[in-house]
């Protein structure tokens, strides 16, 4: 039995037609959805990044811990520090510590050590993934970390998607730099920075195939 007070919940309600409406319209714009490399200069209204960040805070988490820091950096210099500290450990990458295979498996996507987009995204949100809390004297522990964080950073994704805003998930690695430039102590964990905005005009994508749905879906 729960030993928080109850409270009524009242899930949305939709007819049929209207879920099976708005169902298409979901599947309609996660296609629509691509990671993107070359941002615009355009300006990104703020309260859409607010709202998308709300919706990312509502997310499930291991014993309702909710353990993420979204850090939102916008200060050009900024930036520009966490853009020479990500190259620095990405050039190391591909020149030195990735394997054959990881470079082969990299080359339809075309990325390389060089990362522009960490200066001209408007919007650049690093998100660490909290293991354990202050309580009191000491500290006390998250559980379900990664898959937590996971699922919030999906939110954020799918959310900035639905507001017509464009992002790459972005993984440096290692990324402990990015507790210095962000300010965030030792026990929260760089999970994964976020660039925001709109993308170049004529932008293009790389032509990837996603799996067919029937080898990811079994229905038993
Ligand atoms: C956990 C994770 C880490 C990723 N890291 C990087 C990265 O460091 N750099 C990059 O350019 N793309 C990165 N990506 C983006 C993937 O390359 C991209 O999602 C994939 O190629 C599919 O393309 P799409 O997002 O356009 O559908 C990452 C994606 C995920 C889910």
């Amino acid at each position: 039995m729960s030993k928080s007070p109850q409270i009524p919940y009242t899930p949305p309600v939709f007819s049929e037609e209207d879920a099976l409406s708005i169902a298409q319209w979901e599947l309609y714009t996660a296609r629509s959805r691509r990671s993107i490399r070359e941002f615009a200069a355009t300006p990104v209204p703020c309260g859409l990044i607010e709202a998308a960040l709300r919706i990312a805070c509502t997310a499930p988490s291991g014993a309702n811990r909710q353990p993420w820091r979204f850090v939102v950096i916008t200060d050009p210099e900024t930036k520009h520090r966490l853009r020479l500290a990500a190259e620095e450990e990405e050039r190391e990458f591909y020149e030195h510590r990735a394997t054959p295979e990881w470079l082969e498996a990299l080359a339809p996507i075309g990325t390389d050590w060089q990362k522009p987009f960490l200066d001209t995204a408007p919007y650049l949100i690093v998100v660490f993934r909290v293991n354990s809390e202050p309580d009191g004297d000491g500290f006390k522990k998250n559980y379900y970390v990664p898959e937590s964080v996971g699922i919030a950073v999906g939110f954020l994704i799918s959310a900035l998607n639905h507001f017509g805003l464009c992002t790459l998930t972005h993984t440096p690695a290692p990324m402990g730099f990015l507790n210095e430039i962000c300010g965030r102590p030792t026990n929260e964990k760089p999970f994964v920075v976020l660039p925001v905005g709109y993308p170049v005009e004529d932008y293009t994508v790389p032509d990837l195939p996603r799996k067919p749905f029937e080898e990811m879906v079994l229905w038993k």
